[in-house]
């Protein structure tokens, strides 16, 4: 199937759908999930990232599937993963200044998960351990490599990697818990290429793996890969390995256009209503820039399947203008799907979903951890 086939996002009824919206194909959220476990080899080697969806609803229907390690990127989706019933957390974002407390707020709140962050300094690792020192439950830390994507993380060649792992395995309240190896740097199409970068990163990082065990250090286990990634390190023969695809869940137009080779079907769109008609060549939709991420350049945001010629000329915070020969052929009112070319973002401007099922509007899902704080 092509990842937009557009015989899957039937409507029969959107007279109720307030635009612009966010709208979720359940089944198609369903077939990715089981795509992620195949292609993981079992869904005890998968961490899903839940910064694509941060939605409850979802993360219940990964746990239903058996998947039960999941992976965020802020303390409120923390919260939201473990509202959702997670007991496995692993916040992947280094934690300096409040929250530190906020960790141990949010341990105090649900004693009974297992919550991990990432670290890759001896500073805040030491304010971590004076938080949790002498408290019921500690921290597990993951050391976090820098895998050639350069935004955090240590040289995983370099003795700096080994001090700090000795500094968390030694340091009162934390638990040593591995490493961690996201590679987002890694979205060549060439799947031979990609494999091949992938590989230098697992390489690096099972190099720093033997080194720790050699110093008599435990590494239970390496958090790695992203979407394009994850394939390649889900086929490596390692227990240690757990892999963290995100965008998966609801894949969109740059994924789609990025990995031909991977069976994800894009299920999650935007629904946008003509708004007006300003020239003879122009429509205006509802799809402003607060509804559809602008990290993407201008033109590139959003793809629209039934006018895949339109060109978007201004995007505003409530406007996008679409420059089309066809554009005499839409009133205002009418409904076009798009698709976001990010999701991630894209979702994060939504309080809510529209849930599709054969065609119909089944339910609506709140973005619960779209907010960076929800009482912790
Ligand atoms: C640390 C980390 N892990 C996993 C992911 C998931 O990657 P992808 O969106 O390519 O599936 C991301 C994405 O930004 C990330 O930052």
């Amino acid at each position: 199937m092509n990842a937009w086939d557009m015989e899957h996002y039937q409507i029969s009824d959107t007279s109720e759908i307030l635009s612009p919206a966010l709208v979720v194909f359940r089944p198609l959220v369903r077939q990715n999930i089981d795509q992620m476990i195949r292609i993981a080899g079992g869904a005890s080697r998968l961490r899903p990232h839940c910064k694509t969806h941060k939605m409850a609803a979802v993360t219940q229907m990964e746990l239903a599937a058996g998947i039960v390690k999941h992976k965020c990127a802020t303390l409120a989706e923390a919260q939201m993963l473990a509202d959702a019933g997670v007991k496995d957390i692993f916040l992947a974002y280094n934690l300096v200044g409040p929250n530190i407390q906020r960790a141990v707020r949010f341990l105090d709140r649900y004693p009974d998960v297992r919550l991990s962050v990432t670290a890759d300094h001896p500073e805040p690792l030491q304010q971590l351990s004076k938080a949790f020192a002498g408290r019921p439950h500690t921290i597990g830390v993951i050391l976090d490599v820098n895998t050639g994507l350069n935004r955090t993380g240590v040289d995983p060649e370099s003795d700096e990697a080994l001090q700090i792992y000795r500094l968390m395995a030694s340091l009162p309240g934390l638990r040593p818990e591995g490493l961690h190896a996201y590679d987002g740097q890694n979205h060549q199409t060439d799947v031979e290429e990609r494999r091949q970068a992938v590989m230098r990163v697992w390489e690096a990082a099972a190099r720093l793996r033997d080194r720790l065990l050699a110093a008599g250090l435990p590494v239970p286990r390496i958090v790695a890969g992203g979407t394009g990634s994850f394939p390649i390190f889900a086929r490596l023969d390692d227990p240690a390995i757990e892999v963290s695809p995100g965008t998966t869940i609801f894949h969109d137009w740059g994924y789609g256009t990025l990995f031909p080779d991977l069976p994800f079907a894009v299920a999650a769109l935007l629904l946008t209503r003509v708004i007006s008609r300003p020239t003879a060549n122009r429509l205006t939709v509802d799809l402003g820039n607060k509804a559809v991420a602008a990290d993407p350049p201008m033109g590139q945001r959003v793809f629209f399947p039934d006018l895949p010629d339109a060109r978007q000329v201004l995007h505003n915070e409530e406007h996008l203008v679409l420059e089309t020969d066809r554009a005499s052929a839409y009133q205002p009112g009418d409904v076009l799907l798009a698709i976001p070319r990010h999701i991630c973002p894209t979702c994060a401007w939504h309080q809510m979903a529209w849930v599709i099922e054969g065609g119909r509007v089944v339910d609506r899902w709140p973005v619960t951890a779209r907010d960076r704080w929800i009482d912790i």
